[in-house]
């Protein structure tokens, strides 16, 4: 969940970690801090509390010099945000710096025994154990990366980190064990970076290395040996970095939280892009075809995911259900990975995970990975720690999602799992050619629907105008819009720390109902569609006990306007296409609110954009 950065070479390390930095800062903003290794061989430490433009009003344009230098965003884990709970930490003398992301399951008695041996700690965290266990190797002859490694083998849990010492002026050295978050090693010319996550790499390294857990870097300007923790050496798989720099910032946005929701046009059509020929006449997922013949057997579908992922898996089961015909089940990993799930070779498990970082999807993929590995991930950051579990990945397309919320992540997810229901339908026959052609065709108007939502925020903005003093508020959908319910109240918790629910419309009677009075808004999802009358049911039912309804209708809808007391409209769609066209005005919807509450909507409190520890 924590940022990491690094950069050893000729230029000053101290611009490029803080810029990295920026750029990883929706990983954690609690506090952030750096280690420069000085020319005269000594760290300058700098840290602050909240988020980088904290420390660098701290810094005050006084950046530290010298060529070799780590930092860290932090989210926290083992003692409050403070300055001294903030990364790097370093050992007893100062010489050895690391900045970590993970738990270290057995630092209270390490810390014990360190202590017991003299060493003096000055924080609260799990990570302060690590340079006085690397010191005391370093103070038996070992070099910095032997170093790590035996201090590895004293620790325990999953853990990314980054080392440095003024005894090894030359070298940083990465590790990492479990699923911890990823570590990418940029290459440069004369020069490597190193960081938790792609972005950060972006416009400083024309190539870059993913590193798996049980692996040891050693970084030098020159060079990169990549090695296991006993030493031996490992063959490095670089990758171009293709991503263009505008992605990573916010262009003329006021946050990345718009400009992302702003995007979906395009990245919509990103993800149908080559995928799905726009006439009708082909869908292509070559991404499958070393599965298919499995696939087309599947004895049934288990979907895994996290959070707003886990609301695009329960799209994707509905999908998955009409048209390819298979049994199916959605579980949220954290619950999945320690369920004793009876599942065999034929079952096929499809995650959902933006990231592909997401411990406890991880988690989930390794324990399913041991009775099948009949594994397709749908993620957006190709080369993931979950591309590497799964043998097959679609990837999203939609481009760095620096905003915590999730948003064009979810859209495009839900399409990703489309085209994989309909390529699964093919498979197995139970889609028409001519149906396939149809939806095909549907899908090449999704982006066009999508903009003309996207053209009439002011809808939106006034709503949020009348709503944004709100204490609670309940979402209401039914059917493939019940998942866009969850995600608006997620939305709205997460960006304006607003208590909200999500229910399907049919569970109102079966108790939620009796919240209702004019202090808890409903924004009711129904339009033109299969449970239109049900909905209109729900609706007449909230408005008969005092409540207020927001009605995100149709377009031209007259008779639920009548009824509804303010209302979001969204144009005329077919079935497959509603919960990406309904998602939008959802997501403005706690945009706004957010805005109007004052709320960091890019930065909300208590989150982080990976979730890399349990
Ligand atoms: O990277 P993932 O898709 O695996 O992330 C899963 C959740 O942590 C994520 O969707 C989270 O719920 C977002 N903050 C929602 O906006």
């Amino acid at each position: 969940m924590c940022g990491i950065m690094g950069y050893i070479g000729e230029r000053e390390a101290a611009p490029i970690v803080l810029e990295g930095l920026a750029r990883l800062e929706y990983r954690g903003y609690d506090s952030a801090g750096l280690a420069i290794l000085q020319p005269t061989s000594e760290f300058a430490t700098r840290k602050s509390v909240g988020n980088l433009a904290s420390l660098r009003a701290e810094l005050n344009g006084d950046l530290p010099g010298g060529y070799l230098g780590i930092g860290h965003t932090r989210w926290a884990t083992h003692g409050p945000p403070s300055v001294s709970n903030a990364h790097p930490h370093l050992d007893c003398d100062g010489r050895v710096a690391v900045v970590q992301n993970g738990i270290i399951d057995n630092y209270a008695s390490l810390k014990a025994d360190l202590v017991s041996r003299g060493h003096r700690f000055q924080s609260q965290t799990d990570t302060e154990v690590l340079p006085h266990l690397i010191e005391e190797e370093i103070s038996t002859g070992l070099e910095l990366e032997d170093a790590v490694r035996e201090a590895l083998l004293r620790v325990s849990g999953a853990l990314a980190l980054l080392v440095a010492s003024d005894l090894h002026s030359d070298v940083l050295v990465a590790a990492r064990t479990g699923n911890a978050g990823g570590l990418v090693i940029g290459l440069g010319e004369g020069e490597m970076f190193v960081a938790s996550d792609m972005p950060a790499l972006v416009s400083l390294a024309p190539e870059v290395a993913f590193m798996n857990s049980g692996e040891v870097a050693v970084i030098r300007s020159d060079a990169v040996r990549l090695t296991d923790m006993k030493g031996e050496s490992i063959a490095m798989k670089p990758f171009a970095v293709g991503q263009n720099p505008m992605a990573v910032t916010k262009g003329d946005h006021k946050h990345f939280m718009v400009k992302e929701i702003m995007e979906q046009p395009k990245t919509l059509l990103d993800a149908i892009r080559g995928r799905v020929d726009l006439d009708g006449s082909a869908l292509r997922l070559e991404e499958l075809d070393g599965l298919a013949e499995r696939m087309r057997s599947a004895r049934r579908v288990i979907l895994t995911a996290c959070g707003t992922s886990y609301h695009a898996a329960l799209v994707g089961r509905r999908y998955l259900e009409q048209v390819a015909r298979i049994p199916v089940e959605v579980e949220i990993s954290s619950e999945l990975r320690y369920r004793d799930i009876v599942i065999g070779p034929e079952d096929l498990v499809i995650s959902v995970t933006q990231s592909g970082e997401t411990v406890d999807t991880l988690g989930a993929m390794e324990h399913l990975a041991r009775a099948t590995d009949l594994q397709v991930v749908v993620t957006n950051v190709p080369g993931s720690q979950a591309t590497r579990i799964a043998p097959a990945t679609i990837e999203m397309r939609s481009g760095p999602e620096i905003g915590v919320a999730s948003t064009k992540s979810f859209t495009s997810s839900i399409v990703c799992l489309y085209l994989l229901a309909l390529r699964l339908g093919e498979l197995r026959g139970s889609l028409s050619p001519e149906s396939l052609a149809e939806r095909l065709r549907d899908l090449a108007e999704m982006p066009r629907l999508v903009g003309s939502v996207l053209a009439n925020t002011g809808q939106v903005e006034r709503l949020a105008d009348e709503f944004s003093i709100a204490k609670n508020f309940l979402f209401l959908g039914r059917g493939s819009t019940y998942p866009i319910a969850l995600e608006g109240a997620l939305k709205l918790k997460e960006i304006s720390y607003i208590h909200a629910e999500g229910y399907p419309g049919g569970e109102m009677k079966h108790g939620p109902i009796a919240l209702i009075d004019s202090e808890m808004p409903t924004l009711a999802i129904a339009p033109e569609g299969d449970h239109y009358t049900k909905m209109a049911n729900n609706i007449e039912e909230i408005k008969a006990r005092n409540g207020v309804v927001v009605g995100l209708l149709t377009e031209g809808d007259q008779a639920l306007v009548e009824r509804v007391d303010h209302t979001l409209f969204i144009p005329r769609v077919s079935a497959p296409l509603l919960p990406v066209v309904a998602s939008v005005p959802v997501q403005l919807f706690s945009y706004y609110m957010g805005l109007k509450r004052g709320a960091d909507v890019d930065q909300p409190r208590n989150l982080a954009k990976s979730v890399t520890v349990e």
